[in-house]
Formats: structure tokens, C-alpha cells, sequence
């Protein structure tokens, strides 16, 4: 990718309040980032910084922006200039966890765990994560005084995806991977939202470890239990296919040595906290998104296999993730700005799925998109033969250990609601657009989020 760049003319009204440089280059007031307008739709921003200021230094929050697609790759995929410190601020509430190691410690914890994630595991536990989905679908819908309401202004049956699935849909599937007892799930729920909602500080985070506490005495207890008699994974004929990630991880030995407790909270902190309101995103996003462009909703329904590529557009389009947070190992010189050693460096996944120099049209939502790779190397950052991965779930050593698991619970949960809802259409109305009469989802603390979606059908 070469650095002549196509300039696009400035795009909103805030960018031109502010002027341009003496080369033309819209002037970005990093103020900018802490914006009602940026939280709203921070595309177009980022078009900017990619065509003007590919590598950013935001004074006022005192770090880089890396925002072109191949320069956000090849950071991911470089342990050696680039290193993940300054997620300590997750520290707080998730305790010390492996996230912030590198090298070699890192592979080895990762490793007791993320096996579970995937392959023959993930495979075997496929028939359960579809029983719950079918199980939490048609309790959705079930009345509730809300849903009455709505039915009688719209004529017809309607839920809502967000509050009546997508909440607690990923957390009871976490809950079933680790092997929570059925008799913690209705509490893992309320652990997960309040440890979760701690991350943001203030007044949460007191209330987070209170959760963090609880959680943390209910796992000694199963700590000890499981270490005298592991629970096992079996198969739809019955054969055992391994042991829960708890009853692995109290088993599990580095150099020797047991994991201690706090260690093996951490590890399930962490996995709680990471595969929540992510997947949550990735599910209401991608229905949106279908539902919002009805000629691909009706291919889906076709054919139910197209869900695994439109996951894959869906994070590359809407990424319920919006970057990660690096600091640099050395000085780093890219595009004519040197970042010295120790800076914190943000690697904007928002902007790299949106580069318009390798996904074209990028603002389009198409699940046929041919440059867009939608098989098994994404963790490797993959670009070949014109085709490219979405850098939704980041690439290289840190590459979400959930994403896999993540993609098939999307693709059954949504393949159980085509089964279950028939005719499903978006209740437009009945939820907050924007100004162009869009459904948006608000931009927070990275993540995009949306708080609901409603949905009627026949
Ligand atoms: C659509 C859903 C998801 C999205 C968008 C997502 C996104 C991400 C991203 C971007 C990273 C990279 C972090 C980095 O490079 O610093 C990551 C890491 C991680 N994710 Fe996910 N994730 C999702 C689902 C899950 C699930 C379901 C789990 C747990 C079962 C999970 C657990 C983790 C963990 C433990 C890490 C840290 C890995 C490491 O640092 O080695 N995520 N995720």
C-alpha cells in the first residue's frame, strides 16, 4: 500500500469548524474523540486520520493512533515492537491476568484454556450451546407487560433481540464451557454485569469487586471440589471428550506447580468478562444489518450457511470492538512520525475494517464481498491471493482465543431464530435513530454497542 493516498473532501461540519493546514490537511481538535458527534458515527473521523495522519499523536490524550489497515497488521502481528502493558487498567477489577504478559508465559497460560475454545471441544459442545439457544428463544416469547403493549401498537408478535436473548445468551454459554453447576447460572449472570460494568470506575468498580468477591469464594469452593472430582464434556454418544475448562485449569501445572487460586479467578474473570457484551454486539449487529438490507436477509434464509459469512462481514463492518491498546518496545518511525519507546499506541480496528484501499466501498454492509477472507487464518492476519481478514477479533498472539466460539454461537443462535420467528422484520419505530433515520449504535468505551432491537414476527 503506498502513501499516495486518495484525499477525500472533509465530511462533517465539526472538522471544517476547525480549518486545515497550510497542505490542506483537515486540522482533527483531539477533543474530537470525546465527542457526542465522534461517539455517534466515528467513520468518517477515522477516514480522515487514515488519509491525512496515519499515525496520529493525540496531545490531549497523550497517545497514537494507528489507523490504515496494514500498519494496524503488522503491529498485531510484531511481539517484538509492539507489547499489550497498558491493558493493566483492567487490573482493578479482573486482577493480575495473562493478558498483559508476552512471549512465552503468555502461550503457556493462554494455552491451558484455549483448546477448550476450539475443535474437537468447541465441536462437542455444539449440541448444548443450540438447546440453549432453542430453550432461551421461546421463553422470549413468552408476554410480558412490555411486549403487550407493543403488540397492540404493531398488530402482530414482536421481542426484543437485546433484552430477551443477546444479554445473557454468550454468558450462559461461557457459564456451560467453564462448567458452572446449573445452580450458579441465575448469579453468574448478575457477577458477569456487575464486574463487567465495574470496568468503566467510580462507584461500579466498589460494586464490581464485591461481585468479584462473591464470584471469587463460590470458585474456591469449586476449586476444591473439582480438584478431587473433575467434571467431563461428552460427546451427542455419550464418549468423553474432555474435561471442563474449570476442572482443567485446577489440574493444570506450570513448572510444576498447581495454579493457585487467584490465578484460575483470574483466567475465568477474564473469559467472562471477554466474551459478553462482545458477542452480544456481534449478534444484534449482524441481525441488524440483515434485516436492514432485505435481498441478502433473503439469501441467508436460503441458505442458513451464508450466517457464517455474514459474522464475518459483520465484524468486519460493525466490530462490536473498536481497537486494542499497545505500548511500543522501541522507538517506532511509520509514515514519517517516530513514537518513542514506552508510548501508549491505540490500533484502531473500526478504521483498518473500513479502509477503503483494501475492503472498496467499505460503508457497504455485503456478505458477498470477495476480497473479504472468511476462513481459518484470521488469527494470522491473513492477506493473500486479493483476500484479506477483518481485524475484528485482532491477529496474532493475542488473537481472541474466543473468536471461534463466538462465531458459532452467532451462526446457531441465529439459524434457531429463522426456525423459530417467521417473517422477522425490524420494528423501526419503536427505537432511537439518528438523524438520517438510521438505527446507529452508540460508540463507548471502544465497543459499539446497541442497547436494543426489536424485532415482530408472524
Ligand atoms: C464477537 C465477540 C468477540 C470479539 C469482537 C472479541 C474481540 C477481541 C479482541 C479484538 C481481542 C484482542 C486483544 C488484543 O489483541 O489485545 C480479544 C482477546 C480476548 N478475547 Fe475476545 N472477543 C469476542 C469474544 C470472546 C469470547 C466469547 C471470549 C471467551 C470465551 C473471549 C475472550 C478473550 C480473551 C481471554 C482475550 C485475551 C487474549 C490474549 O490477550 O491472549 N472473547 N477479543
Amino acid at each position: 500500500m503506498s502513501d499516495d493516498v486518495e484525499i477525500s473532501a472533509p465530511t462533517t461540519d465539526k472538522l471544517s469548524k476547525t480549518g486545515n493546514t497550510m497542505s490542506g490537511a483537515p486540522l482533527i481538535d483531539p477533543q474530537l474523540f470525546d465527542s457526542a458527534e465522534f461517539r455517534k458515527n466515528p467513520y468518517p473521523y477515522y477516514r480522515i486520520l487514515r488519509d491525512h495522519y496515519p499515525v496520529y499523536w493525540d496531545k490531549l490524550h497523550n497517545r497514537y493512533l494507528i489507523t490504515r489497515y496494514k500498519d494496524v497488521t503488522d503491529a498485531y502481528l510484531d511481539d517484538d515492537s509492539y507489547n499489550t502493558i497498558t491493558k493493566g487498567s483492567s487490573n482493578l477489577v479482573n486482577g493480575n491476568t495473562f493478558l498483559e504478559l508476552g512471549g512465552r508465559e503468555h502461550t503457556r497460560r493462554r494455552k491451558i484454556f484455549g483448546n477448550h475454545l476450539t475443535g474437537k471441544h468447541l465441536e462437542a459442545r455444539l449440541p448444548a450451546i443450540r438447546r440453549l439457544a432453542l430453550d432461551m428463544l421461546t421463553a422470549a416469547m413468552a408476554p410480558t407487560a412490555q411486549k403487550m403493549l407493543m403488540q397492540e401498537v404493531h398488530h402482530g408478535q414482536v421481542f426484543d433481540l437485546g433484552a430477551d436473548f443477546a444479554d445473557e445468551f454468550p454468558i450462559r454459554v461461557i457459564g456451560e464451557v467453564l462448567g458452572f453447576p446449573d445452580d450458579a447460572r441465575k448469579h453468574f449472570y448478575y457477577w458477569y454485569y456487575t464486574i463487567q460494568q465495574g470496568l468503566k470506575g467510580g462507584d461500579k468498580a466498589k460494586r464490581a469487586l464485591v461481585a468479584r468477591k462473591e464470584l471469587e469464594d463460590y470458585v474456591c469452593d469449586l476449586i476444591v471440589q473439582r480438584r478431587e472430582e473433575p467434571t467431563f464434556l461428552y460427546d451427542e454418544d455419550q464418549q468423553v471428550v474432555g474435561s471442563d475448562v474449570i476442572s482443567q485449569l485446577v489440574h493444570a501445572k506450570i513448572n510444576g506447580v498447581l495454579l493457585s487460586a487467584p490465578e484460575i479467578i483470574s483466567m475465568i474473570s477474564v473469559l467472562v468478562t471477554g466474551g459478553g457484551d462482545t458477542t452480544r454486539g456481534a449478534i444484534l449487529h449482524m441481525w441488524r444489518l440483515l434485516l436492514e438490507h432485505p435481498d441478502q436477509f433473503a439469501a441467508v434464509q436460503d441458505d442458513p450457511e451464508l450466517f457464517n459469512s455474514a459474522f464475518h462481514e459483520t465484524m468486519r463492518h460493525s466490530s462490536p470492538v473498536g481497537g486494542m491498546s499497545r505500548s511500543t518496545n522501541r522507538e517506532i518511525t511509520l509514515h514519517g512520525t517516530t513514537i518513542p519507546k514506552g508510548a501508549w499506541v491505540e490500533l484502531v480496528n473500526f478504521s483498518a475494517n473500513h479502509d477503503e484501499s483494501i475492503f472498496p466501498n467499505p460503508d457497504s454492509f455485503n456478505i458477498f464481498r470477495p476480497e473479504l477472507y472468511v476462513g481459518k487464518e484470521v488469527q494470522r492476519g491473513f492477506r493473500m491471493d486479493d483476500k484479506y481478514s477483518h481485524v475484528g477479533f485482532g491477529a496474532g498472539s493475542h488473537f481472541c482465543p474466543g473468536a471461534w466460539i463466538a462465531h458459532q454461537e452467532t451462526v446457531i443462535a441465529s439459524q434457531v431464530i429463522l426456525s423459530r420467528f417467521k417473517n422477522p422484520q425490524l420494528l423501526r419505530n419503536s427505537m432511537t435513530l439518528n438523524s438520517e433515520g438510521e438505527l446507529e449504535p452508540m460508540y463507548v468505551d471502544r465497543l459499539s454497542e446497541m442497547r436494543e432491537l426489536w424485532i415482530s414476527y408472524d
